[in-house]
Formats: structure tokens, sequence, C-alpha cells
């Protein structure tokens, strides 16, 4: 590195260009993968030359023999969360380090809309827990739990305020469920405004059902927790999902996406030409419903919505992933401790609060199963974790590119670097991994957020606050 004296005087003399120069690396993008360096000056990307003079820079940081990627998008996290009596248990300075650690650079959180407040109400209160506390940038989407038509012109207020999408509920009745009703009249106003819907998708009443005759059986153990929830109620309202957003002209967003039947349904409709997309988690490709034989009540640590299915759905998921019939990989990161937040539903699966913890993780995951595995290239890998998420939701090209003039949010990715995951060793505050004992191949290896060095080498270098608030843009499909 430079010392400061040499650095004013290169200036001076007009030879200093870069706060940073990246050099060396393999830079990746959805499209591309090329040798070059990268000069980064107020955070951000302002060169992208074969060779660029390290001189130039204050600060140079070596890429050989790794990639250098576009930070790391998760469209879908629940940092700080009320949920099932109890709290989430990463706020936003906890969760979004660990984000750091496994090289995402910007996330997008849901601000809750309770019954009776107004949508503004909800946006306001996320904005305070986030507040000086991010370490990577951070934007909302917001939950709609209550819709009366005197409501419908709030959610055009907040896409003007960059909050461009919204996320309903068809599971969860009496706490988040909408009835089909209100859920039209929300694609409807989507379709006028801009707005992207993100649908929980599973029948909430059906599922509602099966509940209460499991726990009339006195079946309480975590594992009914999935046996409760079929793939068909996903499917159905997969299905119904679609229909309503065609019939109201908008594009819809299924989340968390967990079985082959709701994939059939989504890739259906994408074949028919309708702008329907979806996303999947690592969960849903790693893990089954052979977790649940974990002992004891160590199931719990695997409850979490839509539930773990049979094995043979993993290999589909990664399939949909493959041939763009799934077009992001999120986390759904809700971390809840097994001891004493797990714990509540020790004698009734229904009060073990809902989630699993990710946000780390989903990088080296999705590298190891789908570019490891030959299943995907590098650079479907970018698009997933990265550039589609971004395009999707209103942040490309500041975010998800590797390119001039967008953001320096960037992964130094190393191909060869390996990790076996592990609660002992991981940074998300929660006591247990879904992912324990796994080992991945690929692994960040420094990340950078807005220009600034956040993470070394396994050791976090950035500053809880850097994290800046992203007003996004309207819905204007990939
Ligand atoms: O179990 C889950 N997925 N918890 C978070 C809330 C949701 O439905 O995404
Ligand atoms: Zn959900
Ligand atoms: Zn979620």
């Amino acid at each position: 590195m430079n010392g400061p004296r040499t650095q004013r005087s290169l200036r001076r003399e007009g030879r200093m260009e870069f706060d940073t120069l990246i050099r060396d690396g393999t830079i990746v993008t959805a499209v591309d993968t090329y040798a070059s360096d990268v000069g980064i000056t107020n955070g951000r990307i302002a060169a992208i030359a074969e060779r660029l003079p390290p001189e130039s820079a204050r600060q140079v940081v070596s890429a050989q023999g790794a990639f250098v990627m576009p930070g790391g998008v998760d469209v879908h996290t629940h940092l700080d969360m009320p949920f099932g009596g109890t709290t989430s248990s990463d706020d936003f300075e906890t969760g979004t380090v660990a984000a750091a650690f496994g090289g995402t650079t910007t996330l997008i959180d849901f601000a809750i809309q309770y019954k009776g407040q107004t949508l503004r109400t909800a946006f306001d209160t996320w904005m305070k827990k986030a507040e000086g506390r991010a370490a990577i940038d951070y934007a909302f989407h917001c939950i709609i739990t209550d819709l009366p038509d005197s409501r419908l012109e709030e959610m055009d207020a907040l896409v003007r305020d960059g909050v461009s999408s919204f996320k309903l509920f068809m599971a969860y009745p009496g706490v988040f469920m909408l009835d089909d009703a209100s859920i039209f009249r929300a694609f409807s106003q989507a379709a006028k405004s801009g707005a992207l819907v993100c649908m929980h998708a599973e029948n909430g009443g059906a599922i509602d059902v099966i509940v209460k005759r499991a726990l009339a059986e006195g079946k309480t153990a975590p594992k009914y927790h999935a046996l409760t929830r079929p793939t068909t109620a996903e499917a159905e309202a997969v299905s119904r999902a679609i229909a309503l957003a065609e019939m109201a002209g908008a594009p819809v967003y299924i989340v968390h996406l967990s079985c082959n039947d709701a994939l059939e349904r989504v890739r259906e409709a994408r074949d028919r030409g309708l702008p329907v997309y979806a996303e999947t988690c690592p969960q849903y490709l790693y893990l089954s419903i052979e977790n649940f034989d974990a002992p004891g009540f160590e199931g719990a640590k695997f409850v979490f919505t839509p539930p773990l299915r049979e094995k043979w759905h993993q290999e589909k998921l990664w399939a949909g992933l493959a041939r763009d019939q799934l077009q992001v990989v999120s986390t759904d990161h809700c971390p809840f401790c097994y001891k004493e937040q797990k714990e509540l539903g020790r004698d009734d699966f229904t009060k073990i609060p809902n989630g699993g913890p990710g946000i780390e993780h989903r990088l080296s995951l999705v590298f190891a199963g789908g570019v490891g595995g030959g299943r995907f290239s590098v650079n479907r890998f970018v698009e997933l974790v990265s550039t589609t998420p971004a395009k999707l939701f209103g942040l490309f090209p500041r975010k998800g590119t590797v390119a001039v003039g967008s953001d320096a949010d960037l992964v130094i990715f190393d191909p060869n670097g390996e990790e076996t995951i592990s609660a002992k060793t991981h940074h998300m505050r929660v006591d247990y991994s879904m992912f324990e004992g796994i080992r991945v191949k690929g692994l960040p290896r420094q990340v950078l957020v807005g220009g600034k060095l956040t993470i070394d080498n396994g050791r976090f270098v950035g500053r809880p606050g850097q994290g800046q608030f992203l007003r996004r843009r309207t819905y204007s499909g990939v």
C-alpha cells in the first residue's frame, strides 16, 4: 500500500487516479468472463482495463487466482422481525455483518404492516430498525396484511419512496394471510404503479385444517410441520397467484419455491410468456424431510415455511435454476435460536417460530452445488445471486454487475477456497447452522461495499452503519 505523503504527491502530479485497485483477477458477470483490473474511486467503479498501474491507487488488492464478481444481492431476509411470539435473532448489525462475510453486499428486507396500520408506519418502523446499523446496503419490500380500498393509494406513495415491491401471503390465516379479493386489488394497483408483488404461495386455509387434525391426533413433533403442508398446497397457491396476476395484468414473483409441483406451475406460465418469476433458497437445494430425523427435538431447527420436501425435489430445483425456470436464489434468512426460541414449540410444532438462518452461506452453497456440481456456469451463478435480483427489484446497473459507474460492491471469490459450514465458526447470531458439516468449495476472500474493504481474509474490517438505504426503481422486467 502507498503511504499518505506519496498519495498526496501523486495526486498533485495527476498520476493518482484510484482509491483502490483490484489487480490480476478474472472479472465474472452474468454474461462475461475476462481477465482485468478494476479501479475504484469514490465508491464506484471508475475503470476496467487489462492493466491499470498499481502506483495509481492508494490501496491495491490482489485478486490473483480469484473471480471478481458483483456483490451478492439477497432479496429475501427477515432481520429483527417479530414473529411466532419472539423476534428473529439477527438484527441489522449482526445480520448484515454475517451477510458481508458471505459475499452479500445488498439485501432487501421486509417492513411489516400490521392490521389497522398505514403502510408508511411499516416503512418508518423498519427504517428505524436499520438506521446506523447496517454494514451493507439495504432496501425494503412492504408486507401488506390489511388492504381496504382506502389504503390502495398508499402503495403508490411507497413506490415513489423507493419501496417498489410488496409481499403478500396466501398462508398464515389470522396473521398475514390476505383473501383473494385483496390480493387481486393489490396486483391491479401494482400493475398501475410498476410495483412487483412477491407472493408467499401456500393454501393457508387447507393447511390450517390439516394442522388441526394432526394436533387432535396428538401429532406434535417438529416433523409434522412438514407433513401438514403438502406440496399440492404450494402448487395450488402458485397457480392461483399466477391467475390473479394475469387477470390484473401484473407481474408476480413467487418467493421461497420449494418443490417440483410448484415449479411446474411456474414453468407452464413462463412458457405462455407471462411475467412470472420465482426464487428458491439453499435450504431447499441441500436439505430434505430427512433432516427431521435429527435426534429429540432438533428437527425444530428445520421448521420453516414452505417446509422441507422429499429429497428428489432438490435435483428438480437445481435443474430449474440451470434452465431459467427459477431466476433467483435468496435465503429467506429468518433466524431463531434453538435454545429458548425454537424451544417454544417443544410440545406443539405450531408454536415453533418458523424460519431458518442462511444469510452467510448463499454464495458458497450455490457456487459449490451449481458450478462445482457441474450444473451451470459461473456466469449463471452470478446471474442467480446478484444480477437478476438486482434487475427484478430496480437496482440494476447500480448493483448486480461489474461495470464502470456501478457501485464498487465487489467480491473477490476464490473458487478453490474450502470451508466446512458450522455454527462454531459462522457469524450469524444464532446457536445452530442448518448446513452444519456441509463442506463447500468456493469462498469470498475479500468483500468491498461501496469501495470499502469490508471483509479481508476472514476478518470484518468494515463498519456497522456504512450501509446505505437504497431507493429502488420500479419493475421493468429482466
Ligand atoms: O418460515 C419462514 N419462511 N419464515 C419467514 C417468513 C416467511 O414466510 O417468509
Ligand atoms: Zn414467506
Ligand atoms: Zn421470508
